[in-house]
């Protein structure tokens, strides 16, 4: 079975190994998803290990922050110019005529913004230009979108402004609505925000598109057209000639897939709570402070599924359970540190499987979801981590590097999450 697997990795490796074509039409509401450093990304970055990690601390501690009730209680990271940006991107199409943008995904946020052009600070130099689009509309400061906007203002042109942070950066925009176009789909009047001032460098250069649950996402903005349904599969990081997808809507969804039920948070609108009841290293089940994996709405603990964060991160009774474990599953070896990961082993040796133990579901992380190979001294490394230290963090999180090459589906609808394996293509 195993190696029929191998065997059809390697194929589609073979396959796949010319170009790709980046410019390759979607078909309808299925979106190719690109790594941000695939061949078909022009945000390509040499970002050195160690500074990926440091991107990904600030990034949780940025969900954090966003769980958390008490918003000022967790300190964002910042200074240092620590870029977090989420890592995949999709195609979308604004306004009439279409101009192409990039944008980021984010399953943990809700609003959609644009860099827009005039604006000051941005780091792109493709801008989307409301004013060469037909159908643009800037939204007043009555409409009731205005509401949902985080920090709305009404400018001196009675337009609906709004400011916000994201990581450590900082934006400043306006309401717009505008046609949407994602792959063939069209979504009329959909409503993001305009940048007009940015500032920091977290930022991701064209654009984000939240596909959390609150009121101003794609998700709840398209809901006669996808029913709060979609599903994606990232593909893996090394692969810079695979891409993903994101399939929007109930049609062409997998039947035959596992399910946990969707938790919602109503302090915490966008993100995507499952129920983790344990985990399991081997055939053991560690002991973990129930505690530890308890979701409760009221403090934001709990376990959430995110796009944006690359490295699994548990609270601490929890990963060290975990790490305690899987450490003395390895035989005849003795785990290093590398960077921000504490469990790493050089050379040829036997790991044990890691199982994430859903509410009616049960997850076992293929080999490259559980471990990261390093080339300096040949390591690898479990990868997941603690919370950082000196943060109180309560909010566990499935990241990116542990969904890839699996179909997660979320369906709000019927209040589940759903995962299978699938090779992204
Ligand atoms: C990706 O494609 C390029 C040629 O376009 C090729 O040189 C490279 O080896 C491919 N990489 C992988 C990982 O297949
Ligand atoms: C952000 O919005 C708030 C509330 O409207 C306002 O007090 C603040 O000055 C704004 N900040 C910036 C940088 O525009
Ligand atoms: C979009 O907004 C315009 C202006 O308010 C309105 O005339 C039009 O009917 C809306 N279209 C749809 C499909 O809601
Ligand atoms: C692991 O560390 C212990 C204690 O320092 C040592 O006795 C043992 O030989 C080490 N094992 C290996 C495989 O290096
Ligand atoms: C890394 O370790 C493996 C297993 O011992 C070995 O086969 C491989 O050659 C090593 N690679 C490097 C670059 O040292
Ligand atoms: C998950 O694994 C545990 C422990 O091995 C088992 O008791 C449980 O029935 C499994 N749950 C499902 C839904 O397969």
């Amino acid at each position: 079975m195993r190696s029929h697997l191998l065997i059809l990795l390697i194929s589609l490796l073979i396959l796949k190994s010319e170009s790709i074509n980046c410019n390759e039409k979607s078909h309808s509401s299925d979106l190719r998803v690109f790594h941000i450093n695939s061949q078909c990304s022009p945000f390509k970055t040499s970002v050195s290990w160690a500074d990926t990690l440091l991107q990904d601390k600030a990034r949780f501690l940025y969900l954090s922050s966003l769980a958390g009730v008490r918003k000022s209680s967790v300190p964002i990271a910042s200074g240092r110019g620590i870029v977090q940006s989420p890592t995949y991107i999709v195609r979308a199409n604004i306004g009439t005529p279409a101009q192409a943008m990039l944008v980021a995904l984010d399953t943990s946020n809700d609003a959609a913004w644009i860099p827009c052009s005039g604006c000051v600070g941005c780091s792109s130099s493709v801008l989307f230009d409301p004013s060469k689009s037909s159908s643009s509309r800037t939204l007043q400061c009555e409409a009731p979108q205005c509401k949902q906007a985080p920090n709305p203002s009404c400018t001196v042109s009675k337009s609906c402004g709004f400011n916000m942070t994201y990581g450590g950066s900082a934006i400043e925009a306006y309401l717009t609505q505008d046609t949407l176009t994602l792959a063939t789909d069209v979504i009329p009047n959909y409503t993001f925000g305009c940048i007009n001032k940015a500032s920091g460098t977290s930022l991701p250069a064209q654009g984000l598109m939240g596909l959390g649950r609150g009121p101003l996402s794609l998700i709840s903005q398209s809901q006669n057209l996808y029913q709060s349904t979609f599903s994606y599969c990232l593909p893996n990081s090394k692969s810079s000639n695979f891409s993903g997808s994101l399939r929007l809507g109930p049609k062409n969804q997998p039947i035959q897939i596992k399910t946990t039920p969707l938790l919602k948070n109503p302090r915490r609108s966008s993100l995507y709570y499952v129920n983790l009841v344990g985990i399991r290293v081997g055939n053991k089940i560690v002991d973990i402070p129930t505690s530890a994996l308890a979701f409760d709405p009221a403090t934001g603990a709990g376990t959430i599924f995110d796009s944006g964060t690359v490295y699994t991160r548990l609270v601490e009774p929890a990963y060290v359970a975990v790490r305690n474990e899987f450490r003395r599953r390895v035989k005849n070896a003795n785990a290093t540190s590398l960077g921000g990961f504490d469990t790493c082993y050089s050379g040829s040796v036997v790991f044990p499987s890691v199982t994430f133990m859903f509410a009616g579901m049960n997850v076992t992380l293929p080999p490259d979801n559980l471990l990261i190979h390093s080339s300096a001294g040949n390591l690898s490394c479990l990868a997941m981590a603690a919370a950082p230290t000196n943060v109180n963090s309560v909010l566990n999180v499935i990241a990116s590097m542990q969904q890839q090459n699996h179909r997660v589906l979320i369906d709000v609808p019927n209040s589940r999450l759903g995962i299978s394996r699938e090779t992204c293509t």
